[in-house]
């Protein structure tokens, strides 16, 4: 390993939090990133303090959930670095805690610019401003926020990247914005987000007896999702919990700016509209199993209330499930978005669900996953459907950074996964050929 960047941490915690250096810690770490540059945070930060005294509240409070955003990174770093210390011996977990630190300066630098960024924002404003600035100003933000283009949509089957080989990761990894709190849920990316929320992040967690939930909490990015201020906040499905059509289980996905779901106490899709907040359902075939009689399952543990998993590809959504004529085998059916919702062609496979810890699809192809051990997870199914073949010698393995993934899916967008696991919310970089 080359020495590429000394960084000395106890600097850096003094920076914000105003204790005195008592051992003083210098940790040697490889990072692809330029040098950590804690001189600019000092810079920005005295900036951003001296602008706080004449800005409007509003400002300051923007300011302020961004200062508390790298507060809260500061000592999670430090606690990693000490973590990535006690296991440095080259091996597995040495590399993982370096990636999770790797991440973390990541996520801390781009704070650091959004800082620097919003104090200059403040210079622009409390300085002899003109018209003309702001309006320079708004140009570079909408060119900033220029939607992205959308996927296009390949026959199924065909993938736009090449073959799935590999995956990387953990990228993120996070407790977000209630630590511990909620072990079940979901997260990720509208892979067809509405215009304006093409940076957001969305967030399910049970809130309800670890199975229900009535709301979808929403960040306007990764980094507000990760140190936990939800600027858009929460959007009700309903002011029960549960009730008729809120959410049942955690395997739930966004898109097109509508939660797809397993409706409460029914075997039906439910698809909850973001911008009319209505709900619309459609019904799977008789005798699909419900109510968590038809889980993903792992050694002798079955996840409760994982009967309905629904899933995002290149193509639109999916729900992966499972039915008594199929003697509890995987059943995929392709969801279509018109109004109301409607099960488009289906696919019969020979998987046991209850053999399975979850699924998700990439390129129309379903992929599962299998319970190895504590720190590794196995995709090792593989159901092409547009050429019906199976594999069950996939081989490709995920590293844990908690036991269980509860839920598992797909962002087009980015190719990443993004796995909720025992309260974790964490993504891997999908590789294609
Ligand atoms: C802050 O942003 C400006 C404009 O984007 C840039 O020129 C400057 O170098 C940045 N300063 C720091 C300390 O990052
Ligand atoms: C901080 O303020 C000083 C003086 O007001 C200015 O020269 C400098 O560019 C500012 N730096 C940042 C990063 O905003
Ligand atoms: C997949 O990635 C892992 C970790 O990056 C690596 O150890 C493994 O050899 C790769 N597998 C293949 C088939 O490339
Ligand atoms: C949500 O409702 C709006 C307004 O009726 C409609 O234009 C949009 O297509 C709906 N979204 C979905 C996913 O059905
Ligand atoms: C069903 O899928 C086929 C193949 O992708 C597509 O051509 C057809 O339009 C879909 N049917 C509906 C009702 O959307």
């Amino acid at each position: 390993m080359k020495l590429c960047v000394i960084i000395p941490l106890c600097a850096l915690i003094t920076l914000t939090q105003q204790v005195p250096p008592q051992d003083q810690c210098v940790c040697d770490l490889t990072n692809s990133e330029k040098a950590f540059p804690h001189d600019k945070l000092s810079t920005v930060e005295d900036n951003a303090s001296k602008c706080n005294s004449n800005i409007t509240p509003k400002k300051t409070l923007e300011l302020e959930s961004l200062m508390l955003g790298l507060e809260r990174r500061l000592p999670q770093l430090e606690k990693d670095l000490s973590v990535l210390e006690r296991e440095n011996d080259g091996e597995l977990y040495g590399v993982l805690s370096l990636l999770v630190i790797e991440n973390e300066l990541t996520e801390i630098k781009q704070l650091m610019d959004k800082l620097n960024m919003t104090s200059l924002r403040h210079q622009h404003l409390t300085t002899d401003t003109t018209e003309q600035r702001l309006k320079r100003d708004l140009d570079q933000c909408k060119d900033e926020h220029h939607p992205t283009p959308h996927p296009t949509q390949p026959p199924q089957g065909i993938c736009p990247h090449g073959k799935f080989v590999n995956i990387t990761g953990p990228g993120v990894y996070t407790a977000g914005e209630y630590p511990g709190s909620y072990m079940y849920g979901a997260w990720g990316r509208d892979p067809k987000p509405a215009v304006g929320k093409e940076n957001w992040y969305w967030l399910v967690m049970l809130t309800s007896s670890n199975v229900y939930s009535n709301y979808i909490r929403l960040y306007s990015s990764l980094s507000s999702l990760i140190v936990g201020v939800s600027v858009p906040g929460n959007v009700l499905i309903h002011s029960s919990n549960p009730t008729t059509n809120t959410v049942q289980g955690p395997n739930v996905v966004l898109y097109g700016d509508a939660l797809y779901y397993n409706c409460y106490n029914k075997y039906d899709v439910c698809r909850f509209n973001l911008s009319t907040k209505t709900v619309t359902t459609m019904q799977l075939p008789e005798g699909t199993r419900f109510n968590s009689k038809g889980n993903f399952c792992r050694l002798d543990e079955c996840y409760p209330y994982t009967d309905l998993d629904l899933a995002t590809d290149e193509s639109g959504v999916w729900v992966i499930y499972t039915t008594t004529q199929d003697f509890g085998n995987l059943v995929l059916s392709k969801v279509e978005e018109g109004e109301p919702p409607t099960l488009n062609q289906t696919w019969h496979t020979s998987v046991y669900k209850q053999a399975v810890t979850n699924t998700f699809m990439a390129c129309g192809v379903l992929y599962a996953t299998r319970y190895v051990s504590k720190e590794v997870e196995e995709i090792f199914y593989s159901f092409d459907t547009s050429t019906g073949v199976e594999k069950f010698d996939i081989g490709i393995f995920i590293r844990k950074m908690s036991p269980n993934i509860y839920s598992l899916n797909y962002s087009p967008v980015d190719q990443m996964l993004h796995a909720y696991c025992n309260s974790f919310m964490v993504s891997y970089k999908v590789l294609f050929e």
